[in-house]
């Protein structure tokens, strides 16, 4: 949290790279060091000077964008170091200030911090402009090791500046450059979807209107249900929070908010919530000088939580459906074995990668199904189009998924799948070899668009004669 203040003090200076470094010294007490750069506008000496005194900002209860109170900077570096310096670059000239607790405490200290000239080469080289900070002596950090830390920060820093990552700017954390972490698990195909309208509330607190907009969506049970426990867990899928509130492009905080009366259950594990609100409604949100927490108030609360504990609700009922459906997956696997025993005698596949379902989606559906190295991989999905199936070929894996809203899978597939006579079941598996069989033809008789047309016409027809 005390580096994502400096992040939105970089941001705020229009910074579009931010370059953060954890480091650790000769010291033999408190070792670590980290330093955050940026490209910014950086700080005449007079910002310089203020920057560093408790309160002091240059846009006091601001509500335009991230800071508000000018208690970041010093309140987060020495939330986590006995001393801050920070540089700072404009117009050709540098200039240097810190703090230092140690210095404080035996009363060597000045008051104020003073502003030094100095003459170093800027932090992000070739920039004419930006600004340095230098956290040393950290003595709160939880972890001990440079690796562990970077690493927790980039995962951290990545989802809490998704938006301002998504457009543009770059934040790099030992060299490795921060990615964009999706709340919503939307930035794949294979991935979450949007459920319903993105719901829009105008309202007005102390401080004025702003807009509040709340996402849902729920993420694939059908593909993703067969992950083992621990994997679902890594991958933030269970237990992770559901609702992230994000405040001008910049999440504040995550948890379980403005449900209702509805409490969380296991199912709520497979939906998302986003909520984006102006800094105009801080009030109505709670917001504290430290942006970690927000704390809703009545006002909010009645105006958003009904529609948003009815959404809820109506998503908990959806994967309870989908967990039903995928109950009938146990014959996918059965089929998936026996296809992989026989592939031997197949005639072989070409060498290369196509698919119908997009090029990304056996690479991020690949760590999430049962087994990636397999030949084949059998899932049932809710797909867009009215095909029976949809595949992907990708590192010699066809990938297949079988379309639950289509009558083979719905009235013939399900029905047999979930019976309770071994002989219907052993039925399902050979009707998903049938279908699997037919993707691999495709595969073998290139990724045509003819065959395409053919697999829609023929799953179309099929449909309507099982309708009939
Ligand atoms: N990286 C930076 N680039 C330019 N100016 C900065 C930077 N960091 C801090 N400042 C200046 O220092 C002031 C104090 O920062 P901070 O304590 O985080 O308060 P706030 O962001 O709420 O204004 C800011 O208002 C800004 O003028
Ligand atoms: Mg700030």
């Amino acid at each position: 949290m005390a580096i994502a203040e400096m992040v939105d003090n970089a941001i705020q200076a229009e910074a579009e790279t931010v370059e953060i470094s954890v480091s650790e010294t000769q010291r033999e007490q408190h070792p670590l060091n980290i330093s955050i750069s940026d490209d910014g506008h950086g700080m005449d000496p007079t910002d310089l000077g203020r920057a560093l005194s408790f309160g002091g900002s240059s846009r006091f209860n601001d509500r335009l964008s991230l800071g508000r109170y000018g208690m970041g900077l010093p309140n987060a570096s020495l939330s986590q170091a006995r001393r801050v310096d920070v540089f700072s670059w404009r117009d050709g000239k540098a200039h240097h200030c810190y703090l230092d607790l140690d210095e404080v405490a035996e009363e060597r200290g000045q008051t104020l911090p003073a502003v030094v000239p100095i003459d170093s080469p800027p932090p992000l080289q070739g920039r004419d402009s930006g600004t340095h900070v230098e956290l040393s002596r950290c003595d709160r950090l939880e972890y001990k090791r440079t690796s562990t830390i970077a690493s927790k920060l980039g995962a951290e820093l990545g989802r809490i500046f998704r938006q301002y990552i998504a457009t543009g700017t770059s934040i790099w954390v030992n060299g490795e450059l921060v990615e964009p972490l999706d709340h919503l698990f939307q930035s794949t195909p294979t991935g979450a979807t949007q459920f319903g309208e993105t719901l829009t509330y105008q309202l007005s607190g102390p401080s004025g209107f702003g807009v509040v907009e709340v996402r849902f969506t729920e993420l694939p049970v059908l593909l993703w249900h067969r992950l083992a426990e621990a994997e679902k867990r890594r991958l933030g899928i269970t237990g992770a929070p559901l609702v992230s509130v994000v405040r001008a492009g910049r999440e504040v905080d995550r948890g379980w908010f403005l449900m209702g009366r509805k409490r969380r259950e296991n199912y709520d594990d497979w939906w998302r919530c986003e909520i984006r609100f102006d800094p105009t409604l801080d009030e109505l949100f709670g917001i504290t000088h430290t942006k970690q927490q927000i704390s809703p108030s009545p006002e909010l609360r009645v105006a958003i939580e009904p529609d948003l504990e009815s959404v809820a609700r109506a998503l908990n009922q959806r994967v309870r459906r989908h967990f039903e459906m995928a109950k009938s997956s146990t014959p996918l696997i059965t089929a998936e074995r026996t296809a992989s025993r026989v592939k031997g005698s197949l005639p072989p596949l070409p060498n290369c990668t196509y698919g119908t379902a997009g090029a990304e989606i056996r690479r991020t559906a690949g760590p999430l199904l049962s087994d990636p190295d397999g030949a084949f991989q059998l899932c049932l999905a809710e797909l867009s189009t009215t095909a029976l199936y949809e595949f992907e070929f990708y590192a010699g894996t066809l990938t297949l998924f079988l379309n639950v809203r289509h009558p083979v899978l719905r009235d013939l597939f399900r029905p047999l799948a979930l019976s309770d006579q071994l002989s219907d079941r052993a039925h399902a598996t050979k009707l998903v070899l049938v279908l699997l069989a037919a993707a691999r033809a495709e595969v073998r008789c290139g990724n045509d668009e003819i065959l395409r047309s053919f697999r829609q016409e023929w799953s179309d027809v099929t449909s309507t004669f099982l309708n009939a």
